[in-house]
């Protein structure tokens, strides 16, 4: 993959986003309708711990790109683990990838995620664009139903497969609503619903990130023997702090992003 084709991919992923969660380019445009600009702080995406699909495949494209490795988290009660990349044009989003630590998940599970990923064609995870490919493999709701009782995580992947699970709002580069209070309530006040888990806001001045999230929306998704609706996407919003260097801090917050994985929890 040369740079020139990354623009393309990254307007793929968020024309694939918003077609999952309208709710994302409601609030694009309505900031842009207050005159904002908006810039992606990161775009996350979700994988298995696997050797054909693992975060350091989906990884590999961003990578040919000219993004490079920053930093990596642990969510141990999750069972995810996740790296961050960045690219030297900071205009462009930074890319998180978690996967699921099947190895700690049961054996049940384990098996038939590895049925769904042998499923995929050889070589498909090698595509440019895999991580904007969708769902690779055949699911039946049963099944869906199956992972969803063990791992919330594991059942969406195994629905949506590779596209964006979120998008996130760059605030600092607002200029009404550079407040994450601000912004929270202007979109209160239009009858957003917030991820109120941990507080609407995650994080603070002090570990130099604050977040929030809308709640996942759900969507109908199709599958071999019919239709589920099931929790889809959110939107983020990200305000980032000076280190005491005097540099943005660009890394993530493990104890807020534990928080905000939630946002695609049943029951909330
Ligand atoms: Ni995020």
């Amino acid at each position: 993959m040369t740079v020139n084709k990354l623009p393309a991919l990254l307007d793929k992923m968020w024309a694939d986003y918003i077609v999952i969660n309208p709710l994302a380019k409601k609030i694009h445009d309505l900031l842009v309708s207050e005159g904002e600009t908006i810039q992606n702080d990161h775009i996350a995406l979700r994988t298995f711990r696997h050797p054909r699909v693992g975060v350091d495949v989906l990884a590999k494209p961003f990578l040919k790109a000219g993004y490079v490795y920053k930093s990596d988290y642990h969510f141990p009660e999750k069972k995810l683990y996740a790296k961050h990349y960045e690219h030297s044009d900071r205009a462009l989003p930074k890319i998180f990838i978690s996967e699921l630590k099947l190895e700690e998940l049961s054996s049940t599970l384990r098996a038939t995620v590895s049925s769904l990923i042998d499923q995929m064609p050889a070589e498909l995870e090698q595509r440019f664009d895999f991580s904007s490919i969708g769902r690779p493999w055949n699911l039946t709701t049963s099944t869906y139903q199956e992972l969803h009782e063990e791992s919330d995580y594991a059942a969406w992947v195994a629905a949506f497969g590779y596209q964006p699970n979120h998008f996130t709002v760059f605030i600092n580069r607002l200029k009404k609503y550079s407040d994450i209070l601000v912004l929270n309530e202007f979109l209160k006040a239009r009858g957003v619903k917030l991820n109120s888990s941990g507080g609407e806001v995650k994080g603070s001045r002090d570990v130099y990130l604050e977040q929030s999230s809308t709640l996942a929306n759900n969507f109908e998704v199709s599958l071999v023997d019919g239709r589920l609706t099931i929790p889809a996407c959110y939107y983020e919003f990200a305000k980032r702090y000076p280190l005491p260097s005097g540099e943005l801090y660009h890394g993530f917050v493990a104890a807020s992003a534990d928080k905000i994985f939630e946002s695609t929890s049943r029951g909330q």
